[in-house]
């Protein structure tokens, strides 16, 4: 499995994902506003990934901060906060950093501005190595769902190079194909950006799992063909009523999917669940510039000048949706807020084979 994130040394090191299958590079972040350029420029993309990155690129600018007291460390913090929120803005997770940040740093008012440093490196060290747990859980509660010999669907990339590691969409995956199951992948290529031709299918082939790379406006016709068991993608924001935003196309492929009668999961950890949102309406969904819609790497593959509209999300209704596949199982999208209630009876509302 190959690396997109590490913290050695005082610097982030990215792997830079606009440039892969052709080319493994990695950029080396020296500062917080290289981290948050590579998030928006995509050197670094997928949710989780974001997320860590953010709490890096936070671990990286809070040791530059000169202050003598809390209050001034936490002023110190505001610009990096600021800066890293306003990457992208779909995904939740770099708020999810942002917050957890400040919390944790609530806890230790009293320590040393010094200590407060070592522990904001530290916490992103934890959070990278959390992520990784995360999905192998993801994994093992939704590998019950993939039968031997099942052909599953994805979309876009929710798999290791989205991730700290292992993938949430791709955690069910890999697990069903480490408990030896014969099974197989259809990748949606993902335009505009290509995450499913670029991405996925090139880390599943690292990892000898069989894919297959298809074009976006297949996935109807093999549906219909019934050579699909189930899909299973991503997200970058789920919310309370179960509604749940990811890359742009997700929408359709569940609604096909509900047509043709194949069960739709989406792998959300919590930390990319946003309980504060009722539906997925008020999801903030972004929209970037027409670079990647008229060009595909170098190439122009449009007129010169044509209007373009790029928007990189949209939201699947929980309507659509079979089950949420977290870290605590696999919940119904109507059950999902009943998770964060302290008396839920988790077994209880659990999805299961
Ligand atoms: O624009 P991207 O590549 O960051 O979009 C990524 C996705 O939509 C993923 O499916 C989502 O972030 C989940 S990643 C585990």
């Amino acid at each position: 499995m190959v690396e997109t994130i590490s913290l050695v040394d005082g610097v982030v090191k990215m792997l830079d994902q606009t440039k892969l299958p052709r080319e493994v590079v990695y950029i080396d972040c020296k500062d917080y506003l290289m981290v948050a350029k590579g998030i928006k420029d995509l050197w670094i993309r997928g949710a989780p990934a974001i997320g860590i990155a953010a709490s890096m690129g936070i671990a990286i600018g809070a040791n530059t901060i000169t202050a003598s007291s809390y209050d001034e460390f936490m002023k110190g913090l505001e610009p990096i906060f600021n800066t890293l929120l306003e990457t992208r803005p779909t995904a939740v997770n770099i708020q999810w950093a942002v917050e957890r940040t400040k919390k944790l740093l609530d806890e230790r008012k009293d320590e040393s501005i010094d200590s407060l440093k070592a522990f904001l490196t530290e916490e992103a060290q934890r959070v990278l190595t959390a992520d990784i747990e995360i999905n192998k859980t993801i994994g093992k509660f939704g590998a019950q769902f993939i039968k031997e010999g099942d052909t599953v669907i994805t979309h876009c990339n929710a798999g290791s190079l989205a991730t700290g590691g292992y993938g949430t969409a791709t955690g069910p995956i890999r697990a069903a194909h480490e408990q030896g199951k014969n099974i197989q992948v259809y990748a949606d290529e993902t335009r505009p950006v290509l995450q499913g031709a670029r991405l996925t299918s090139w880390e599943l082939m690292q990892d000898n799992i069989p894919v297959t790379l298809i074009t976006d406006n297949s996935a109807g016709a093999i549906l219909r063909k019934g050579e699909i068991q189930l899909a299973i993608v991503g997200t970058d924001r789920t919310v309370a009523n179960g509604d749940v935003a990811n890359k742009i196309g997700t929408y359709s492929l569940a609604v096909l999917c509900k047509e043709n009668g194949v069960p739709f999961y989406v792998a959300a950890p919590l930390s990319s669940i946003d309980f504060a949102i009722p539906t997925g309406d008020l999801i903030p969904i972004e929209e970037r510039g027409p670079e990647e819609v008229t060009h595909i790497f170098e190439a122009h593959i449009a007129p010169e000048g044509v209007k373009v509209r790029n928007i990189a999300f949209d939201v699947t209704p929980a309507k659509y949706i079979t089950g949420i596949i977290t870290e605590k199982g696999v919940f119904k999208p109507e059950d999902l807020h009943k998770i964060n209630d302290p008396n839920t009876d988790l077994e209880s509302i659990m999805l299961k084979v």
